[in-house]
């Protein structure tokens, strides 16, 4: 099954755009839902909180390395205070029984190694294993690619299954691993994308 692509527009029955212009991308769910993403806004911080507040142990765990319940106020300040020269922050958000939630996220902040950022994608537990981390990693590494980053790299438990299994995927480009205990680093080589790729004879 081929996925959709990550700069596709939304359809006009999209929500009103995000406030600073429009959203990303989408991601349809079989059951009807539309996952849209967007830049991280410094008035997610409640729709944050909730999804770490409703998020599994486990989630959380693989997320920051400890099985918190909430973020520091510090820590959710700086999470949200964007430097795009430096980072790109991005969130899915889903209408639910009336409601806004933001669902997923996804993250990389360059290194001081030109070239080079750290990543780290989350999607909440109610919505995981429905193709939404991929979607999402596929987003993050079309924006690094447009910023001509070349190397993507994370710590990973080694319990992580899900995002071991989505660091491996061939699309993004050669995956080099070295392990440190119980946690992988993962470097990720990105290939240019296929046009690019495919030369003239
Ligand atoms: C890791 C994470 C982002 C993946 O998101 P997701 O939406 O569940 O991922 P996908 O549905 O795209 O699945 C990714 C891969 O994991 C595989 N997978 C799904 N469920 C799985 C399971 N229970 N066990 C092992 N692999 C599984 C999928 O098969 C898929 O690989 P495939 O496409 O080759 O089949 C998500 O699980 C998450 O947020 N986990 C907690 C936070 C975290 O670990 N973040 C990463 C820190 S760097």
């Amino acid at each position: 099954m081929s996925l959709p692509n990550p700069s596709r527009e939304p359809s006009t029955s999209a929500p009103p755009p995000a406030r600073d212009g429009q959203w990303l991308a989408e991601w349809p769910l079989k059951d009807g839902a539309v996952v849209r993403i967007r830049d991280v806004r410094p008035e997610d911080e409640p729709l944050i909180t909730e999804a770490i507040r409703t998020a599994s142990r486990d989630t959380l765990l693989h997320r920051f390395f400890s099985p918190i319940r909430s973020v520091s106020p510090d820590l959710l300040r700086r999470m949200l205070t964007i430097d795009r020269s430096q980072e790109r922050c991005l969130v899915g958000v889903v209408e639910q029984n009336g409601g806004t939630r933001i669902i997923g996220g996804a993250r990389y902040v360059k290194l001081p190694r030109p070239g080079a950022a750290e990543f780290a994608l989350t999607v909440h537990d109610d919505f995981q294993s429905r193709g939404l981390g991929t979607f999402l990693m596929r987003l993050l590494v079309k924006l690094a690619r447009a910023e001509s980053l070349h190397q993507l790299e994370a710590d990973v438990m080694s319990s992580n299954n899900k995002m071991l299994r989505l660091c491996r995927k061939s699309e993004w480009g050669r995956a080099h691993w070295q392990r440190l205990g119980d946690v992988y680093h993962v470097v990720i080589e990105l290939e240019p994308p296929p046009a690019r790729r495919a030369r003239p004879a």
